[in-house]
């Protein structure tokens, strides 16, 4: 059965002393609150990923928001897989459409990045969505399709099954604009049949598609009560330590 999952993406938010508040806030609140297969995750900003990394909890475990595509070397100011891994976190942000939009990042070095993450026994939540153009020209499936198909149905199964994926709209992120449930659901079935005649119905049935852009307390319920929907990638309001524990709560 697949994973539900609520992740933050803290992006470039919080120093130190206010991030390490913020995740012993977020641990002590949903430790009684992560239910079932449920899992919490924290992609924090790589400074506190070692403080935060002593505290995660069995509950609550955290992420990266990028590597560098290479093992090490001269490549200033970039962080490797394996610094990643050293202080404890488990998952790596792969193809949020700000990498993609502001620092270039395409899909063929996605593809080398989600590489990497795996041999470090990393696991990728990888990011796909649509601009508003993309949308209003309808062309979002033709997008969605492509960044699946160059960014990790070149993985075996077996690797793709340590793949979390999220459906983010690049219109709905951080600007109050949710995709509907319905608009959503309809990419995430097509996320999923689009795994099955890759892989197999078995490999779609195990994987975790979240979605994100725009989730709050308000809307989350709805959004992940749809089928094919699985959980949230949460920015802004997993800022805020009490609205982030309600969208976890969703599952409860
Ligand atoms: O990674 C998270 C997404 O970009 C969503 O951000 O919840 O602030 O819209 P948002």
């Amino acid at each position: 059965m697949r994973k539900n999952i609520v992740a933050g993406n803290w992006k470039m938010n919080l120093d130190y002393e206010q991030g390490v508040s913020l995740f012993s806030e977020i641990v002590n609140m949903v430790k009684d609150e992560v239910v079932g297969n449920q899992e919490v995750i924290v992609c924090s900003p790589a400074i506190h990923l070692y403080s935060i990394g002593k505290l995660a909890t069995g509950k609550v475990s955290t992420g990266a928001q990028n590597i560098h595509q290479a093992e090490s070397g001269a490549y200033t100011g970039e962080i490797s897989a394996a610094q990643v891994k050293s202080v404890g976190a488990e998952y790596v942000i792969l193809g949020h459409s700000e990498r993609r939009a502001y620092f270039g990042e395409t899909d063929a070095l996605l593809a080398e990045k989600v590489n990497t993450t795996l041999k470090h026994g990393l696991k990728p939540i990888f990011c796909i969505g649509e601009t508003k153009e993309e949308r209003e020209e309808g062309r979002f499936f033709d997008v969605i399709k492509e960044q699946l198909e160059k960014g990790v149905f070149h993985l075996s199964a077996e690797e793709f099954a340590s793949v979390v994926l999220a459906y983010e709209p690049v219109w709905a992120i951080g600007t109050g604009l949710t995709a509907t449930p319905e608009q959503a659901q309809e990419v995430h079935a097509f996320i999923r049949q689009s795994i099955a005649a890759k892989y197999s119905a078995e490999t779609a049935e195990n994987t975790t598609i979240l979605y994100g852009g725009s989730c709050n307390p308000k809307n989350a319920d709805e959004l992940f009560s749809q089928a094919d929907i699985d959980g949230g990638l949460i920015g802004g309001a997993s800022l805020k330590s009490r609205d982030f524990l309600d969208i976890v709560k969703v599952f409860n």
